[in-house]
């Protein structure tokens, strides 16, 4: 079975899992929300987060407990991690007292350091490159607004960067159409381009493009995020007007398909990347995606750390 083949992994790129590992998981997510039970057996988690959050913090967090495990917060700032003890050692203890890890930090290299010396499962909480664990609640999401995910059409505006990174990958693997429309200076990278594209080979199509009206005609979803992320702020008011044209907004809105639905990761910056109209209007899915965090997360850590028999 797929889902037990994920005992022990780590979970660092959206495509470090398979298409059939992939729709197992999502499935696992949603029997999990209709009430469905597993459990870790007193399993610790840590959680070492080098950036702010409050979803992925607190929905990994509450799918432990919900398993049966604990949570130790292994705060950059109180541990040895933010006085500069180097990745080996530290994933090498860490390892020693822990079950499983979740990592948010700056550069993907250092996820990979850790996991390279930590036999234990190592989770991409989000890093500058990617945010894998956000893309399987909204994959989550996308399927339980249509039923299906295969053969949607998902639009992504903004910036290039790791959410949109994540959901190439991810809506390649399940064959949906995945198009990325950002500003021309701020267009994904050719690395992850090219995987998500040599994934959906024969399944589905990747668009890349500066144009943000024409990408979101016919869309069954439109996402975004921020224009600025955690570590640039200093590039926030020189953005604003580069990434105007990208903005959710009823106007864009009304270009897109009839049921089209509207995803953004959250936090959001109202007015700047969509408008409070949309967030609050009927197509907004927001909260919903929220939730399906602590789904997802769960079925995540339920697969990695082997609770499914
Ligand atoms: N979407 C998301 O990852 O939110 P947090 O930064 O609050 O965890
Ligand atoms: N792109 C955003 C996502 C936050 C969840 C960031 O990295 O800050």
């Amino acid at each position: 079975m797929s889902i037990q083949a994920l005992r022990g992994r780590d979970f660092l790129s959206l495509a470090d899992i398979s298409t059939p590992e992939l729709n197992a998981l999502l499935q696992l997510a949603a029997d999990l929300k209709q009430g469905a039970c597993t459990a870790t057996s007193q399993k610790v988690l840590g959680l070492l987060f080098s950036k702010a959050s409050t979803r992925t913090r607190v929905s990994f967090s509450v799918a432990m407990y919900q398993l049966g495990g604990q949570v130790i917060d292994l705060n950059p700032n109180v541990t040895q991690v933010g006085r500069g003890e180097p990745i080996p050692d530290t994933a090498r203890v860490l390892d020693r007292y822990l079950d499983i890890l979740a990592i948010r930090t700056f550069h993907q290299a250092d996820i990979l350091e850790f996991a390279r010396y930590a036999r234990i499962p190592v989770i991409n909480a989000l890093t500058d490159l990617e945010h894998p664990c956000q893309i399987l609640a909204d994959l989550l999401t996308v399927q339980e607004c249509f039923g299906r995910l295969a053969g949607v059409t998902v639009t992504y505006l903004g910036d290039g960067n790791n959410v949109a990174h994540s959901l190439l990958l991810g809506c390649a693997l399940v064959g949906a159409n995945i198009r990325v429309a950002t500003p021309a200076s701020y267009v994904p990278a050719a690395a992850i381009v090219e995987q998500a594209r040599s994934l959906a080979t024969g399944k589905s199509e990747v668009t890349i493009t500066t144009d943000a009206i024409t990408a979101v005609k016919g869309s069954q979803v439109l996402y975004t995020d921020v224009w600025a992320s955690m570590g640039q702020e200093a590039e926030a008011t020189e953005r604003l007007p580069i990434f105007q044209p990208y903005q959710i907004n009823a106007d864009l809105l009304s270009k897109a398909g009839p049921d089209a639905i509207v995803l953004h990761c959250l936090p959001a910056h109202r007015e700047e990347e969509i408008t409070d109209t949309v967030m609050e209007g009927e197509r907004s899915r927001l909260w919903q995606q929220a939730e399906n965090r602590l789904h997802a997360q769960k079925a995540l850590l339920a697969a990695l750390l082997g609770a499914i028999h």
